[in-house]
């Protein structure tokens, strides 16, 4: 196959397949069919699977959440760690049952687990129900894939990964109408020593702005407060393209439209994170006081044996920078906690770093050994266990921050966007422009709607009035 057969740059071709399958599908159930797409992984994937749920909408799928409705189930999976993988073989081999009830059910597996050959291979073998396995690059073909599955072919394997152009004109059927995922990038170059991602979903490669722009533009259109921009690290956004614009400008560019409506963005990295987005993000009234900035280690020896292109002080800077720019700030991280060689010193130097910023929240993740990755050839001589009791001590640390840190945003004034039921009757809840979320007294029709929250008590959750 070749890039330019990639570039499908617009649905038409996939589209006339679509078509097809509209009539072969009906045609082959003798009723309008239902589709069920289950979800692992990451925002990325979340975005992926709207994807997915569009074109299976535009085939004359309606859309289930229950397996055991659908003709056509698809795993949309994850490979970050070996626990994410291991649930995706727990769930689709429950399919088995289904299938044999139903021969003419279509079972797929795509996705980042999918990507890996050696999973393809596991599939093949021994799951002999499942009919296709398609990686990250090929998902945007799935019309042209059921039409083949629907008209006689055998199993499709397909793992193409060619690190061309991104597909456009992909329809969406988006779960949310006031909270979306907007992907301005695909793929990473970063090449942590941990990390999968790079063999599973490619190269970095940017959206064209306007390809981006215009997608914003329909967001907010149709009622989206709350714009989540996403990339493996956003902050790179643009890099090598000719027209020059960095995250910066991207972020400036949104910020210009016209709409009541929040913009967030997350992966940034902290090599490429620079004081202009942290000045940008303060300029910028529409993007949200929130950085999601992963540090993975506290000790600068295990940033440097991850490849990680920054040391603690370097970070340090970044954030005490973005403490004093961006007031009421809120800072999450991803951390990883015994990786191949960590000693309790180097954990402790994680542990340090954690207390000294005070983060609002953390992501934290024991090392999982990933097949391929160079992390995975190291020594890795501490237990699971050991590592356990590291893991647990760096969350009673965190408990402890948050437990000083969160009553100290009672007596606030804030703007938040309601977006859900609260936990009492009666109550309505929603989150600021950080990660805070806030409960008041309210009814369900202020969903979607901005309202100004005055916070009055702590008790594990954070209360107030609507004023
Ligand atoms: N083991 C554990 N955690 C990992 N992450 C990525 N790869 C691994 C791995 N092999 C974590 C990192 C990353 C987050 C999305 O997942 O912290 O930022
Ligand atoms: Fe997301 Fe990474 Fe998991 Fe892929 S492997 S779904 S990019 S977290």
């Amino acid at each position: 196959m070749t890039k330019a057969d990639f570039n499908t740059d617009n649905y038409a071709e996939q589209s006339a397949y679509a078509d097809r399958v509209k009539t072969l599908a009906l045609k082959k159930y003798g009723k309008q069919p239902a589709a069920c797409v289950v979800t692992f992984g990451c925002q990325q994937n979340v975005s992926d699977s709207e994807r997915l749920k569009g074109m299976l909408v535009n085939m004359g799928y309606s859309l289930t959440d229950k397996e055991e409705e659908a003709q056509f189930i698809i795993f949309n999976t994850c490979a970050v760690r070996e626990h994410a993988e291991d649930r995706v073989y727990g769930n689709v081999g429950a399919t088995k049952a289904l299938k044999r009830k139903n021969p003419d059910i279509i079972v797929a597996v795509c996705g980042c687990m999918a990507q890996r050959q050696s999973v393809a291979d596991k599939i093949k073998q021994s799951y002999p129900y499942v009919d296709m396995v398609l990686g990250t690059q090929v998902q945007h073909r799935l019309p042209e894939f059921i039409y083949r599955r629907l008209s006689g072919s055998g199993r499709i394997f397909d793992l193409t990964l060619e690190n061309g152009e991104i597909p456009e004109g992909v329809p969406i059927k988006r779960d949310g109408t006031f909270k979306g995922w907007l992907p301005i990038m695909y793929g990473c170059n970063n090449f942590c020593t941990y990390c999968i991602v790079p063999y599973v979903r490619g190269r970095e490669r940017s959206r064209a702005p306007e390809q981006i722009i215009n997608e914003a533009k329909q967001m907010i259109a149709s009622g989206c407060k709350d714009i989540t921009l996403l990339g493996q690290n956003v902050n790179s956004y643009g890099k090598g393209e000719e027209h020059g614009l960095n995250f910066s400008g991207l972020l400036r560019k949104i910020n210009e439209l016209d709409g009541d409506f929040r913009i967030r963005f997350m992966t940034s990295h902290p090599r490429d994170c620079t004081k202009e987005l942290i000045d940008t993000v303060r300029d910028c009234e529409k993007v949200s006081s929130h950085l999601h900035l992963p540090f993975q280690s506290g000790s600068d020896r295990i940033l440097k044996i991850m490849n990680r292109h920054y040391d603690r002080k370097r970070y340090l800077e970044l954030v005490n920078y973005a403490k004093e720019q961006i007031p009421d700030l809120a800072l999450t991280t991803d951390i990883i906690v015994g990786f191949p060689g960590e000693t309790y010193e180097d954990f402790k130097e994680t542990l340090s770093l954690v207390k000294e910023v005070e983060f609002s929240s953390l992501f934290t993740f024991i090392y999982s050994p990933r097949e391929g990755t160079p992390a995975a050839a190291m020594d890795d001589p501490v237990s699971r266990e050991e590592k356990g009791k590291w893991f647990s001590e760096l969350l009673k640390v965190q408990e402890e921050i948050a437990e000083k840190n969160e009553p100290k945003l009672v007596g606030k004034t804030y703007r938040v966007l309601c977006d859900a039921v609260g936990s009492e009757d009666g109550y309505m809840s929603g989150r600021n422009s950080g990660t805070a979320v806030i409960e008041f007294p309210g009814e369900k029709d202020l969903l979607g709607s901005f309202v100004t929250v005055k916070t009055e008590e702590y008790s594990g959750v954070l209360k107030g009035k609507i004023i």
